[in-house]
């Protein structure tokens, strides 16, 4: 990671031109939304999007939040079906999230969710954010703007304490409302699933819905970062491979070679940003099974062992 100058400019139209001209070179910028201030990238770039866990220090990819201006640009990425619409037109713009099946041959980047089929995709309310997307053009990939492991930020000062010197610019406009992350619902299956309680309560939903809600611990893995939903290739995955044995599939990283490579120059930025739709390609291929070569463990590197890791294992 290396040390830029960061910005805190005060909201306004010059700050605004710069943010989305930072986004559109595929830079992140902190920006605030009604709940805490998020750190966002070009959801279509999946350079910008790794450029987001490098930045945060992250050691593992989890999927990320899209955020678009309205609900019609949501369902040009998402397939919404009743229950969506009606989440939609009572909640949005505000601090809700709903995770739907993702459209497919869409343009958002597969790091943003993880290689998942699904997506957390939300339209907020902030006036920062918005006008920031209706700048800059782009759905906005954007988790909360501080250092992973550190407590959500809620004003420029806080998303300075721990990201200065790791991103260009922090669009500032004050403290934000709602000081806590949005609510999550899956509509992904047959019963709507609470992901990750919030500003909107359950109940509310339940009535907005005129359906049950399940909770957190009813049944199904549904706590955040707990829920069984990382993408996982089908085909048995070895890792820290120098070479391919006969029937694999070899990624190559830096000088070790394959059919395909995360990053021909050992560049983790590059591989964090190929990683998924790597797994993908070798999953479609015909090869019996994958293998990887190794990735060190610097910067974005523990997050993309720590994804290996897990794509190696979760196998039944
Ligand atoms: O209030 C918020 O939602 C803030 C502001 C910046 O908008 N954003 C935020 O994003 O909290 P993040 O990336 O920290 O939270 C994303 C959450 C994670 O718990 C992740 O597991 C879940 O959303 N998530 C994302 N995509 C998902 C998917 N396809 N299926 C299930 N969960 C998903
Ligand atoms: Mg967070």
């Amino acid at each position: 990671m290396t040390l830029q100058s960061t910005r805190t400019l005060p909201y306004g139209e010059a700050a605004l031109a710069d943010a989305a001209a930072a986004i559109r070179a595929g830079q992140c910028v902190a920006v605030p939304t009604e709940t805490v201030y998020g750190l966002a990238a070009d959801a279509t770039d999946s350079h910008a999007v790794a450029g987001i866990y490098a930045a945060k220090g992250r050691p593992s990819f989890n999927p990320l939040i899209v955020h678009v201006p309205d609900a019609d640009a949501a369902r040009r990425i998402a397939v919404f079906d009743a229950r969506a619409d009606r989440l939609a037109a009572a909640f949005w713009p505000g601090p809700l999230t709903l995770v739907l099946p993702l459209r497919p041959g869409g343009e958002i980047a597969s790091l943003v969710t993880a290689g998942l089929d699904s997506i957390a995709i939300r339209v907020p309310a902030h006036r920062a954010m918005q006008a920031l997307l209706a700048a800059s053009g782009k759905p906005l990939a954007a988790p909360s703007a501080n250092a992973s492991g550190t407590i959500s930020p809620t004003r420029a000062a806080h998303v300075l304490a721990t990201l200065d010197g790791r991103i260009p610019l922090i669009l500032d406009d004050g403290p934000t409302r709602a000081g806590l992350e949005s609510t999550i619902i899956a509509l992904t299956g047959t019963q709507a699933r609470l992901l990750r309680p919030g500003p909107i309560a359950a109940a509310t939903l339940a009535a907005a819905l005129g359906e049950p809600v399940l909770a957190a611990g009813d049944g199904a893995v549904v706590a955040p970062g707990m829920m069984a939903s990382h993408y996982a290739p089908s085909k048995p995955l070895r890792l820290n491979a120098a070479d391919a044995r006969p029937g694999e599939w070899l990624i190559g990283f830096g000088a070790v070679a394959g059919q395909d490579t995360l990053s021909a120059t050992g560049d983790l930025i590059e591989a964090g940003a190929r990683l998924f739709d790597s797994l993908h390609r070798a999953d479609a291929s015909e090869a019996e099974s994958i293998a990887i070569a190794p990735v060190p463990m610097d910067g974005l590197g523990a997050a993309i062992n720590d994804r290996l890791a897990r794509a190696a294992a979760d196998r039944d």
